[in-house]
């Protein structure tokens, strides 16, 4: 394995992400792990990773005595560059100004950069540089402001970079880190089912003998949970899955067909009388969130009152929840809630006791999907659109009645369904469907109609902070707009949304 000592960068679990794709296994252990806990990994090489700290600083945290003596190759990311040059007698200061930002190497070559070509954008983060060489040491890469911006000492095995190789603004990074592991000779064989593996052992080391309960979504996320979970601790799992009437046409028992056949624990609860109760004459968006929520955590509460002790409660918190957003490097998830407040299925309150369990915190969601795959999730649930926690209460506009969910949960199957059978699903990000509170004249047969507008809606996105309207192709449209106004007699009138984010948002309220 690769060893990865943590001096406080928010980019370190980025460097076991990108060496994680590349097939090779790493651990992340605190910078200042002793040289024992260090060699019980077997390291094949050690990474250090950068932090906010300068090496001048008294608490600068420092690699245990003898670390630097291990007769494997070392990479040194920023910080840890700076510490490296540092101990071998190099000189590092103060810059006039932080560097912040993208930077183009001017010059680069050397092991480091092996088979790279072209121009390398490289993500800088930095207040310290190194002005002086250590003896042994070379340049092997310079910016315009940055004279060393990476050093190599071949003979001994130590390699520094000054620029962040692990994030995506780096685009070329990756290579960089895959040259480092060739240096290592570390082997490339980590893949999907060793992470199963070790998500497996974890959860049963954090775990022992006590009672898991999670709740569910019906989204892949918490899906994936709990067949990991179903796998670690069986029984001792409890799965929650709350029916608040808001779900999607047949849902709820999709659920129950993909994870009862796998051995999940499943208690689905029927709270839709509540929810809707609780939603009576509401059109507010914020207050329908509001309620939705709260009703939310009362029905589990209920519940899990009713269903005995627990220790602990599984989440389904994923990577990019966990980092915090740093100069727009990462989707900032907050940003989003400055607009709308999300209430997530399983935004629990902070005062439950228990432990939390939260094994997919170092994974991203494409990781989460390929780990599903190899639990047997079934694609539909698997390849799944996201899901608001909300659900139809958001795109039922205005006061929400169980015979408007009703029918927009027919009109979103005939859509969700169409876009499947057309071969156009995957290619959108998201897609839904809007019950509007307006009615208008129409005519059906010879008679006048007078009834609701649907509004369909897909979307292409990375990260859905902001997002494209589909080209869905007009044929299409044209086939779903016959289908809803046909099999859905409350419907007269079809739109297709054309809007972008920004200016609008992807759901509409
Ligand atoms: P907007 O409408 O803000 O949506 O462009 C961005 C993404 O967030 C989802 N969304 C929510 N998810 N609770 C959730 O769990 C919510 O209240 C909520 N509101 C929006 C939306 O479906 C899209 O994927």
């Amino acid at each position: 394995s690769l060893v990865i000592l943590d001096f406080g960068s928010q980019y370190t679990r980025l460097i076991t992400r990108r060496l994680r794709e590349l097939g090779a296994y790493s651990v992340i252990l605190p910078g200042t792990a002793s040289l024992e806990r260090i060699r019980q990994e077997n390291p094949r090489g050690i990474v250090f990773s950068g932090g906010p700290s300068s090496v001048y600083d008294a608490q600068a945290p420092r690699p245990a005595p003898g670390v630097l003596d291990l007769d494997v190759p070392i990479l040194g990311v920023c910080y840890g560059m700076q510490f490296l040059a540092h101990e071998a007698g190099g000189e590092v200061r103060r810059a006039g100004k932080r560097e912040y930002g993208k930077a183009d190497l001017t010059r680069y070559g050397g092991r480091l950069f092996e088979g790279i070509q072209g121009e390398f954008v490289a993500w800088m983060s930095h207040s310290d540089s190194v002005t002086a060489l250590p003896a042994g040491y070379e340049v092997v890469a310079e910016t315009e402001d940055t004279p060393v911006a990476a050093i190599a000492n071949d003979a001994a095995r130590r390699y520094g970079v000054q620029f962040h190789p692990e994030v995506v603004h780096t685009p070329k990074g990756g290579q960089l880190l895959a040259n480092f592991l060739d240096l290592c000779g570390a082997p490339r064989d980590w893949d999907a089912a060793h992470i199963v593996e070790e998500l497996v052992e974890n959860v049963r080391a954090q775990v022992g003998d006590g009672k898991v309960l999670l709740a569910i979504s019906g989204g892949v996320d918490s899906s994936t949970l709990a067949l990991l979970l179903a796998r670690a601790v069986g029984e001792r799992l409890t799965a929650v899955f709350i029916d608040h009437g808001l779900l999607r046409l047949g849902e709820r028992e999709q659920v129950e067909a993909a994870l009862r056949p796998l051995g999940v624990n499943l208690v689905t609860v029927d709270a839709r009388a509540e929810f809707l109760g609780a939603l009576r004459g509401v059109s507010d968006p914020e207050l329908k969130r509001k309620i939705i929520g709260r009703e939310f955590i009362r029905a589990f509460e209920r519940e899990t009152a009713r269903l005995g002790h627990f220790d602990f409660l599984a989440q389904g918190t994923l990577y990019p929840d966990v980092i915090e957003s740093a100069g727009g490097l990462q989707a900032d998830k907050s940003g989003a809630a400055n607009i709308k407040s999300h209430h997530n299925v399983g935004g629990l309150p902070e005062d439950l006791a228990f432990q939390l369990v939260e094994p997919f915190r170092t994974l991203f969601k494409d990781e989460v999907r390929e780990i599903a795959r190899l639990l047997g999730l079934p694609e539909h649930i698997r390849m799944r659109h996201p899901f608001p926690g909300p659900g139809l209460a958001i795109r039922c506009l205005g006061e929400v009645t169980e015979e408007k969910l009703d029918i927009l949960g027919r009109v979103d199957d005939i859509f969700i369904s169409g876009l499947r059978e057309f071969g156009l699903y995957d290619g959108c990000s998201q897609a839904l469907a809007v019950l509007t509170p307006i009615q208008s004249v129409g005519v059906m047969g010879d008679e006048r109609t007078y009834s609701y507008t649907a509004a369909l809606r897909a979307v292409t996105t990375d990260d859905f902070m902001t997002a494209e309207w589909a080209r869905l192709p007009y044929e299409f449209l044209a086939t779903m707009s016959n289908r809803i106004v046909n099999q859905v007699h409350e419907i007269n009138r079809v739109v297709y949304d054309i809007t972008g984010k920004p200016p609008a948002t992807i759901e509409w309220e």
